[in-house]
């Protein structure tokens, strides 16, 4: 075998070596930046200490003030550190950088991803003041379509995640009802393009 032939069999080989590398690498760098932004999130330890987070001036699970008139929802949750206080405030920051720069957590739900939608245009905003160990979030909706959408994330926000710490449920078919409800008239277009162009498969 000449020595042209070895050569190029060893380039091509370091070459393969080289890609499985950079593909695997770069796979293990997405799970590393995934699992980053997840821990960043806090949800991890929310999911974890769900339960240590009460209704004002209650033993009960935090639930939310709806006021379909003025389309807005408030929050007054007590959390049973200043640290679970402080964990829940980070994550909705967190959260509401994510919205503000147009990116999609959980965008394999529709709610998730018209929640995303609505943030982004400004169809709704979201006010977190936090003193101690309580919480207030206060979200007001400009359209009877993104209280909708409010609405429902705080049902999923009570009865799933603070209730149970269960995160594993899907909202895409209650959004999908909203979706197509008269409240939506105006936004559907626009929201199932959005949709379309944004939902990814559950990882
Ligand atoms: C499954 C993972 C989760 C994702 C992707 C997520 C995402 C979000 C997003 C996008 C918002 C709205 C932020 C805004 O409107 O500015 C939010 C708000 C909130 N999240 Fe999470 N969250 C998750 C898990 C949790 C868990 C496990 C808890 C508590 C146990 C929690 C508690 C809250 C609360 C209290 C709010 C503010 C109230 C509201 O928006 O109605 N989240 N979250």
């Amino acid at each position: 075998m000449k020595i042209r032939d070895t050569t190029m069999i060893l380039f091509v080989n370091i070459f393969i070596i080289g890609c499985g590398n950079s593909t695997s690498s770069s796979m293990g760098n997405q799970n590393m930046t995934d699992m980053n932004e997840n821990q960043k999130s806090n949800i991890p330890y929310l999911k974890q200490n769900h339960a240590k987070y009460k209704q004002h001036g209650s033993m009960l699970t935090p639930v939310s003030v709806k006021d379909e008139n003025k389309k807005s929802i408030n929050w007054t949750i007590s959390a049973t550190s200043e640290e679970g206080a402080m964990k829940l405030q980070e994550h909705l920051y967190f959260m509401e950088n994510k919205l503000n720069s147009d990116q999609n957590p959980r965008a394999f739900d529709t709610l998730f991803l018209m929640e995303a939608y609505m943030k982004y245009n400004r169809y709704y905003t979201t006010l977190v003041e936090r003193s101690g160990t309580d919480i207030v979030v206060s979200k007001n909706a400009k359209t009877m379509c993104a209280y909708k959408v409010i609405s429902a994330h705080s049902d999923a926000v009570s009865g799933d995640f603070f209730a149970q710490g269960n995160i594993m449920k899907n909202y895409s078919s209650i959004a999908e009802e909203i979706l197509a409800s008269k409240d939506c008239d105006n936004e559907r277009a626009s929201l199932q393009r959005y949709i379309s162009e944004r939902k990814k498969g559950r990882m």
